[in-house]
C-alpha cells in the first residue's frame, strides 16, 4: 500500500474566473456573458477525496477542464505540489500531463472505437517516455488486471465490452501513467445502477492501493457521500459551501445545499429552507 502524507495539499486553485461568450439569435445577435467560474477557490490533499456536487450548469466540468489546463483561465492562480502553474516550462507542463489524469462520463464516447485496449493503454505510456516495450506489456498486463478485466482483453476493441467494462477500461487508461490527482467527471453517471457500485467500489480500492488524490464530480450526493472526505457545493460559477461530510450532511449552512439535499429521493429529514 502506498504511504502518504495526507495533509500535504496537492492541488490549490485561488481566485478562479472563467466567463463564456454566447451568442443567440439569426438576425438580431445577443450576446450572453456566462460566468461559468466566479472566484472558485479549493484545495485537494495527498490521498484525499474532494467531491464537487452542483445542478447541471454550475460550472463543474469547467472547473474540471481549467484544472487540466484544457481551457485557459480569464483570471485565478493554481499550484501543484506548490508549484505556480502559470510559470511552468515545457518540462513542468508535460509533468502535469502526466500526474493529473481524467475519468470521463462517457465510457462509450471515451475510448478510440478503431484501437485496441493495448494501444489505448500503450498510448500514455508512449507519449510520457515510460519504460521500454518489455516494461510497458508487463504494466499493461498488471493495470488491466488490477481494473477487473482480463490480459486477453487487451486484443480486443471498445465495442467488445459493456458500458461498466468500458469505464475499467478509462480508469486503466488514466491510471497507467501513474497519475498523483485524477479527476473524475461524472464517472458513473452514464452506467446502470447496478454497475454504478462496483465502478465506484473499483475507485475506492484503486486510491488506496495506489495513494491517489481524486476530485470526485457528481450531481448525485447520494454517490458522493460514499466517495468523498470533503465536499465544495457548486451553483451559478461558485462554490457555495465547502466542508467535511459529517458537516455538510448533517449541518448545512447553505440554503442551497438543504436544497439539494432535501431533493435526495427516499429522503424523509427535510432541512429548513429560508
Ligand atoms: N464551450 C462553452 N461555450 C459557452 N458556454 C459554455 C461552454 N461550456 C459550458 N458553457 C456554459 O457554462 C456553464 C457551466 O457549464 P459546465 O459544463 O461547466 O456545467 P456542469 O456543472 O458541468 O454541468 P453538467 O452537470 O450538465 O455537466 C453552463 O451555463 C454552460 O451552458
Ligand atoms: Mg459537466
Amino acid at each position: 500500500m502506498a504511504k502518504i502524507n495526507k495533509n500535504a495539499v496537492l492541488l490549490e486553485a485561488k481566485g478562479l474566473y472563467k466567463t463564456y461568450t454566447q451568442t443567440s439569435g439569426f438576425f438580431v445577435k445577443k450576446q450572453r456573458v456566462i460566468k461559468a467560474l466566479n472566484n472558485v477557490s479549493l484545495s485537494i490533499k495527498k490521498g484525499e477525496t474532494l467531491a464537487i456536487v452542483g445542478e447541471s450548469g454550475s460550472g463543474k466540468s469547467t472547473l474540471a477542464r481549467c484544472l487540466l489546463q484544457l481551457l485557459s483561465l480569464d483570471q485565478g492562480e493554481l499550484f501543484f505540489k506548490g508549484k505556480n502553474l502559470n510559470s511552468l516550462d515545457v518540462e513542468g507542463k508535460k509533468y502535469l500531463k502526466r500526474h493529473i489524469q481524467m475519468v470521463f462520463q462517457d465510457p462509450y464516447a471515451s475510448l478510440n472505437p478503431r484501437m485496441k485496449i493495448s494501444e489505448i493503454l500503450e498510448e500514455g505510456l508512449l507519449i510520457h517516455d515510460l519504460g521500454d516495450k518489455f516494461s510497458r506489456d508487463k504494466k499493461m498486463r498488471d493495470m488491466i488486471k488490477k481494473v477487473g478485466l482480463e490480459v486477453s482483453d487487451l486484443n480486443k476493441y471498445p465495442h467488445q465490452f459493456s458500458g461498466g467494462q468500458r469505464q475499467r477500461i478509462g480508469i486503466a487508461r488514466a491510471l497507467i501513467v501513474e497519475p498523483e490527482l485524477v479527476i473524475c467527471d461524472e464517472p458513473v453517471s452514464a452506467l446502470d445502477v447496478s454497475i454504478q457500485a462496483q465502478i465506484l467500489l473499483l475507485l475506492k480500492e484503486l486510491q488506496k492501493e495506489l495513494g491517489l488524490s481524486y476530485l470526485f464530480i457528481s450531481h448525485d450526493l447520494r454517490v458522493v457521500r460514499h466517495m468523498a472526505d470533503s465536499i465544495a457545493v457548486m451553483h451559478q460559477g461558485k462554490i457555495v459551501e465547502q466542508g467535511s461530510i459529517k458537516g455538510i450532511y448533517e449541518k448545512p449552512k447553505a440554503n442551497y445545499t438543504r436544497e439539494l439535499l432535501n431533493a435526495i429521493p427516499g429522503n424523509h429529514f427535510k432541512f429548513k429552507v429560508s
